[in-house]
């Protein structure tokens, strides 16, 4: 009797030993397994390489189910903006010149709404109605418009005043690597 009684206890440590030991290799395996998965590269963040863009050409990629556009700006443009960036008719032709009521991490808040001032990475949807914004470069300038009802923007995103839209472009969290690649990603480091 007391052998059996043994013998059971056995047979239990022994199944909850095996269930301990699938669990804590499921557990192990996972992060393995989700890389395995198709796109699941793109689910904590999603790398952009800016390689061959020239001022002013764009690259557009989905970044959490939504499209985001980057921007190679021109060295032209940003020498004309900062020019003319501080002084007060500048401020005026914008809605919101610093960017205190749009949406975008507080690393962007500053006159280039970027982390470097040759690269400027935000949603393409329009803060009126949810439109896809188009770029439009011209040799040194670069000006974003939505076709829906016309609202203009300049190269880092903020509204004209006349436009129906009443924000500045949204930015997504984004590291700079390096000046050919940035890396969207859920929380920016
Ligand atoms: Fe862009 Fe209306 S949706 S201006």
């Amino acid at each position: 009797m007391i052998k059996r009684t043994d013998a059971l206890r056995r047979k239990w440590l022994l199944r909850i030993v095996q269930g301990f030991s699938v669990t804590g290799l499921s557990l192990l395996a996972y992060p393995f397994l989700k890389a395995l998965l198709p796109g699941s590269s793109n689910r904590d963040y999603l790398e952009v390489d800016l390689t061959g863009l020239q001022p002013g050409e764009h690259k557009k990629v989905i970044w959490q189910g939504r499209s985001v556009i980057v921007l190679r700006r021109f060295n032209e443009s940003r020498k004309i903006e900062a020019a003319t960036g501080a002084t007060q008719s500048y401020k005026d032709a914008l809605k919101d010149p610093d960017s205190t009521l749009s949406v975008q991490p507080k690393y962007t808040q500053n006159r280039y709404r970027s982390r470097r001032p040759g690269v400027f990475v935000f949603y393409s949807n329009c803060t009126h109605l949810g439109c896809e914004v188009s770029v439009l470069s011209d040799p040194i300038k670069t000006e974003i418009i939505c076709p829906c009802h016309q609202s203009r923007f300049d190269d880092a995103g903020r509204v004209l005043q006349g436009a129906v839209a009443s924000y500045n472009l949204e930015i997504p969290d984004y590291t700079q690597i390096s000046g050919q690649r940035i890396r969207l990603q859920s929380t920016a480091t």
